[in-house]
C-alpha cells in the first residue's frame, strides 16, 4: 500500500494522557495502556470512527469510560482496531500481550540479550499498544515497568522517576512521568541488569541534570568517551543554538542488537553498544569519533526532532537533516573542521550521488512510500543536511542563527513540516527561498558546468553556469535549483584575487558566494589583472557535479596553492581521477598500464612538507575509493577499476618508498611514546602512519614486514592494531596473516564489537576467493544472522567494499547476497532490505551483469511472503 504526502489529514482524535503498565515476564509481556482522549476541534465536527493503529497484539480486553466492550462494539484487523466513540472527550483502556522474546524484527518492545528494551520510530509503537502511532498526536506519558528484581534491577522509560516498590513475589516496579508532550516514536522502555557510569551537567540557566550511560556489566570500563562526548554536545548547544536540556535527568543505554546506530527517545536515548563504547584498546580513531558524532546527533534531537518533531514521516529530513546538519558542525568544532568537511563530502558523493543516480532515488521530502523505514536513508540525512548547509551559506551564520531561534521559538511544543522551518528562515531574515525550496521537492544530483572567458583587453573575467538534473523516477523534468557556489580566483603566482562583480563599486573579498539560480547564467568580474585559475565550489557549497575542464597542471597547481583547504583536496582528488581513468581504459584497450608520473610528484611534495596537518596529507594520499570510481562511471568496470587502482598504488608505494618508511618510522615512535589520547592531533599523527604502512606493505620487504608485525603485537590501541591486521589479511605473507588474525580471535573473542572489526576486515580481503572466505565466516560461532552488527560487519562489508569479488562474473556473489536476504525477510525486514542496496544498483554494470543481479532481484520477488520493507526496494529496482 502506498502512502502519499498530499494524502495528508490531520488526526480526527487526539490523545491528551497517556498511561502505560508493562508486566515483563519471560513467556510473555502484558500491557495496559490508559489514554485519555478527545475528538480533535481542527478536524470538523461529528464523532467518526476512532481507528487506532496495532500490529501483532493479542487483545485482552477493552474499556469504553470504564465501560467494557464487548465483541460487536469495535472490529480488529491486522493492522488497526476501530470502535466509535459517543462523546467528544473520553478514557480508553486496554490490555494487551505482545511477546518481546521472540520479536527478531528488533521493533517495539524486544529482547536484546537478557534485556527489554524498545525501537518505535517510525511505526514500532503499534506493536506494543493499540494507538494513534502517528508523529502529530503528541501525549504525555506515565509509565510503570515492574519485572523480576533479580533478572531486571534496572526499569527505565522517558522523563523522572516519580514511584518504586516492591512486590511479594520477588518482582518490583518503577513509575517513570515525563510531562513534555510527545509523540509515541520517541516512547522508550528498559529493563535490565545494567550498570551505570554517571556524571552530572550544570545547563547554563544553573539547573542540574543527572547523566547517566547504562550498560551490561563487562562494558562499564568502556563508557567515558561517550560521557565526555555527551557533556560536550550539551555546552556546544547551549553555546551555539542557544538550546538547553529540559528534563532532570539524561539517560542513554547500549544494546547489543539494534537495527541503527541509536534512538533519541525522549530523556532515554538507546544505542547500538557500536555507537557507545570506545576505549583505546578496543575501538579505532573511527569509532571513537562516531561515538562522539552519535551521541551529540542524538542529544541534538531534543531540541530539533523531540521539542519541535514532524507532522508526518514525508517531513522526517526536518529533524534528521537539520540534526546531521547540527552533529556535523559540532564534530567540526570538536576535530578539524576540513577533515570533517573531505569525509563528509567523500561520503556524500559515494554513497548518496549512487543513491540519487539509483532505481529508489526520491527527493530529500519524499512524496509517496511504501514503507517508512526504507526513507532513513543518505538523501533524508545527509542531503538534507547539505540543503541546510547551504541555507546557512545564503543566509550567513548570524541570519541562520536568528532563523533556528524562530524555528524553536515559534514551533516548540509543535509537529511540523519543512515549509515551517524554512519559513522561520525566510522570516528571520527578509528572505525568499521560494525557489531554493525545490531541493526539497526534486530528487537527483544537478550537474553544473562551469566555463570562463578572460578578456585580456578589457580585465574581465566572465564564468558561466549551466545546470541540469537527469531525470529519477517520477519526475522527468527538474526546475533550476538555487546553487550556492562559493569561489576564488587564484593567479599566475597562487594569489588570491579581490572580487568585483560588473555592477559593484568595490571588491568585495577574495572568497564569496554567486546564487546561480538559472539554467544559464553568467558572472562578469572586472579589473582582473591577468587570466585567473578558478577554484570553484569551496568547501563544497553546493551538492553538486561540478565540470570544469582542469588541465593537471592546473589540478598540481591548485593543490599547492589554493586557500581553501577542502578544495586543495578536492583538486587532488580530480587529478587522481583523471589519471585513474586514463589506466581505466587502458586495462579495457589491453594495453600496459601507465601511471602519470605527475600524481607521483604532487603525493611527494605533500610527503616531504612535514609542516601539513598529517590528517590532510593521509586524506590525500587515500586515493578515490572502487565505490567512488564506480559512481561516476558510466558503465563501471570493476575489474578494470580494480587493476587500475592497485596498479597505482604499487607505483606510489615504490616511488616514494624511502619517504614513506622515513614518515612511518617517526609517527610509530611518538605512538610508541604517547599513551592514547582520543584527539584530533593524534587520530592525525595515526592516521599517516597507518597510510604510510599500507602503502610500504606492498613493497613485501621483509623490514616492513617486520614493522608491521611489531606494531600488530606491541600496539596499546586498536587503530594501530586493525590497521596492522588489515594490510597483513591483504598481504601474501601466510603464515604472518594467519597468526595475528588467529591472535586477534583468540583475545577477543568476548568482545562482540571487535569479533565484527575482525569479521570487517577479512570481508574486505579483494584477494581471490573472498566469497568462500564469507561463506566459511558465517560458520564461526561468533557469527549470528539475529545480530545486525554481525550482518553489517561481513556480509554488508563484503557487498559494499569488496567489490571484485562481490561482483564476480559468475555471479555467485550477487546469489550469495539474495539468499541472505531471502532469510532476513523473515527474521529482520529492516537489514533484509538495507542489505539488499548493491543489488539495486545494476544499471551501473555491463549488460551480462546487470542481467544477474536482475535476475536475483527477480528471485528474491517470487520467494513470496515479502515484507513490506524487501518489496518496496525489489519492486522498485525492477521497474
Ligand atoms: N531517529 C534515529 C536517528 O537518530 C534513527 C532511528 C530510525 N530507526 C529505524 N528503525 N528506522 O537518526
Ligand atoms: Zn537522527
Amino acid at each position: 500500500k502506498v502512502i502519499h504526502l498530499k494524502d495528508y489529514q490531520v488526526p480526527d482524535y487526539l490523545i491528551d494522557e497517556t498511561h502505560l503498565t508493562f508486566e515483563l515476564y519471560e513467556d510473555r509481556t502484558l500491557v495496559h495502556a490508559q489514554l485519555v482522549m478527545r475528538r480533535n476541534p481542527e478536524a470538523g465536527a461529528g464523532l467518526p470512527p476512532l481507528q487506532l493503529h496495532g500490529q501483532d497484539l493479542e487483545l485482552m480486553s477493552l474499556s469504553l469510560n470504564d465501560r467494557a466492550l464487548g465483541l460487536g462494539d469495535y472490529q480488529v484487523a491486522e493492522e488497526s482496531l476501530t470502535l466509535q466513540p459517543d462523546t467528544a472527550s473520553f478514557t480508553l483502556d486496554s490490555t494487551v500481550v505482545i511477546h518481546p522474546e521472540s520479536n527478531t524484527a528488533l521493533e517495539g518492545l524486544y529482547k536484546s540479550g537478557k534485556m527489554f528494551c524498545t525501537q518505535c520510530e517510525a511505526e514500532g509503537f503499534r506493536k506494543i499498544t493499540y494507538y494513534l502511532d502517528r508523529p502529530d498526536v503528541m501525549s504525555t506519558f506515565t509509565t510503570t515497568v515492574s519485572a523480576d528484581k533479580q533478572a531486571y534491577p534496572i526499569l527505565l522509560s522517558n522523563g523522572n522517576p516519580i514511584a518504586s516498590g516492591e512486590e511479594e513475589d520477588g518482582r518490583h516496579w518503577a513509575t517513570w512521568e515525563d510531562p513534555f508532550k510527545k509523540p509515541a516514536y520517541l516512547f522508550a522502555l528498559v529493563a535490565g541488569d545494567l550498570w551505570c557510569v554517571e556524571d552530572s551537567f550544570t545547563t547554563m540557566s544553573g539547573r542540574d541534570v543527572a547523566l547517566r550511560i547504562y550498560v551490561e556489566p563487562e562494558n562499564i570500563d568502556k563508557c567515558q568517551h561517550a560521557m565526555d562526548s555527551l557533556k560536550k554536545s550539551m555546552k556546544w548547544d547551549e553555546e551555539a543554538y542557544g538550546r538547553e536540556y529540559d528534563l532532570d535527568i539524561f539517560m542513554i543505554v547500549a544494546v547489543n542488537d539494534f537495527n541503527m546506530g541509536a534512538m533519541e527517545n525522549k530523556g532515554l536515548n538507546i544505542f547500538n553498544s557500536s555507537a557507545v563504547l570506545a576505549r583505546a584498546e578496543t575501538a579505532t580513531d573511527a569509532a571513537h569519533q562516531r561515538v562522539e558524532a552519535i551521541v551529540a546527533h542524538e542529544y541534538f534531537h531534543n531540541w530539533s526532532g523531540n521539542r519541535v518533531t514532524c507532522r508526518d514521516w514525508f517531513q522526517l529530513s526536518l529533524k534528521e537533516g537539520f540534526t546531521v546538519f547540527r552533529d556535523s558542525q559540532f564534530s567540526a568544532d570538536m576535530n578539524s573542521p576540513t577533515v570533517k568537511r573531505v569525509e563528509d563530502v567523500s561520503y556524500l558523493r559515494t554513497h548518496q550521488f549512487a543513491e540519487d543516480a539509483g532505481p529508489m532515488a526520491h527527493s530529500v521530502r519524499p512524496e509517496s512510500f511504501i514503507e517508512i523505514s526504507n526513507f532513513y536513508t543518505l538523501t533524508v540525512y545527509e542531503k538534507g543536511a547539505e540543503v541546510v548547509r547551504m541555507i546557512q551559506t545564503l543566509l550567513g551564520e548570524e541570519g541562520f542563527r536568528k532563523g533556528s531561534d524562530l524555528y524553536f521559538e515559534r514551533h516548540d511544543g509543535q509537529a511540523v513540516t519543512v515549509d515551517d522551518f524554512v519559513k522561520a528562515m525566510e522570516d528571520a531574515n527578509g528572505a525568499d527561498l521560494t525557489q531554493f525550496k525545490r531541493w526539497y521537492s526534486q530528487a537527483g544530483t544537478p550537474r553544473l558546468a562551469v566555463s570562463e572567458r578572460y578578456d585580456a583587453a578589457a580585465k574581465t573575467y566572465s564564468l558561466t553556469f549551466r545546470q541540469s538534473c537527469p531525470p529519477t523516477p517520477g519526475q522527468s523534468e527538474k526546475l533550476p535549483f538555487v546553487i550556492p557556489v562559493s569561489l576564488g580566483l587564484l593567479d599566475g603566482q597562487g594569489r588570491e584575487i579581490p572580487l568585483r562583480l560588473q555592477d559593484e563599486d568595490a571588491a568585495v573579498g577574495t572568497t564569496r558566494v554567486l546564487a546561480v539560480e538559472q539554467a544559464e547564467q553568467t558572472f562578469t568580474f572586472v579589473e582582473v589583472p591577468e587570466q585567473p585559475l578558478p577554484s570553484l565550489l569551496r568547501g563544497f557549497s553546493a551538492p553538486v557535479k561540478l565540470e570544469f575542464p582542469y588541465s593537471r597542471d592546473q589540478l598540481m597547481f591548485l593543490m599547492q596553492h589554493d586557500s581553501d583547504g577542502f578544495n586543495r583536496w578536492e583538486a587532488g582528488q580530480q587529478l587522481s581521477v583523471q589519471v585513474l581513468q586514463e589506466m581505466i581504459g587502458q586495462h579495457q584497450r589491453g594495453e600496459a598500464l601507465q601511471l602519470d608520473q605527475r600524481l607521483v610528484t604532487a603525493l611527494r611534495s605533500l610527503l616531504e612538507d612535514e609542516r601539513l596537518d598529517p590528517a590532510m596529507v593521509a586524506e590525500m594520499l587515500s586515493l578515490p575509493s572502487e565505490a567512488y570510481l564506480t559512481e561516476i562511471s558510466e558503465v563501471a568496470d570493476v575489474d578494470a577499476i580494480h587493476a587500475a587502482r592497485d596498479f597505482a598504488r604499487q607505483g606510489i608505494a615504490t616511488a616514494l618508498f624511502d619517504l614513506f618508511w622515513k614518515r612511518y618510522q617517526a609517527n610509530r615512535e611518538v605512538s610508541r611514546q604517547t599513551p592514547y589520547v582520543a584527539e584530533a592531533s593524534h587520530f592525525a599523527r595515526r592516521a599517516l602512519q597507518n597510510i604510510a604502512l599500507s602503502y610500504l606493505m606492498l613493497s613485501g620487504k621483509s623490514e616492513v614486514v617486520a614493522a608491521c608485525v611489531e606494531q600488530f603485537d606491541q600496539a596499546d590501541n586498536m587503530t594501530e592494531r586493525l590497521t596492522a591486521l588489515a594490510v597483513l589479511v591483504n598481504s601474501n605473507f601466510e603464515t604472518e596473516r594467519q597468526q595475528a588474525l588467529d591472535a586477534f580471535a583468540e583475545h577477543f573473542k568476548d568482545n562482540p564489537l571487535v569479533m565484527d572489526q575482525w569479521f570487517s576486515v577479512q570481508a574486505g580481503n579483494t584477494q581471490p576467493g573472498g566469497l568462500e572466505r564469507v561463506q566459511h565466516l558465517m560458520q564461526h560461532p561468533a557469527f549470528t544472522l539475529k545480530n545486525p552488527n554481525k550482518v553489517r560487519a561481513l556480509i554488508g562489508a563484503f557487498a559494499n567494499q569488496n567489490l571484485v569479488n562481490f561482483h564476480r562474473a559468475d555471479g555467485a556473489g550477487y546469489r550469495f547476497l539474495a539468499d541472505q536476504v531471502i532469510v532476513l525477510n523473515k527474521l529482520n525486514p529492516q537489514i533484509a532490505s538495507r542489505l539488499l542496496a548493491p543489488l539495486t544498483r545494476w544499471r551501473k554494470y555491463d549488460a551480462a551483469r546487470q542481467g544477474l543481479m536482475k535476475a536475483e532481484l527477480e528471485r528474491i520477488l517470487a520467494a513470496g511472503e515479502l515484507s513490506s520493507d524487501v518489496y518496496e526496494v525489489v519492486s522498485k529496482s525492477l521497474a
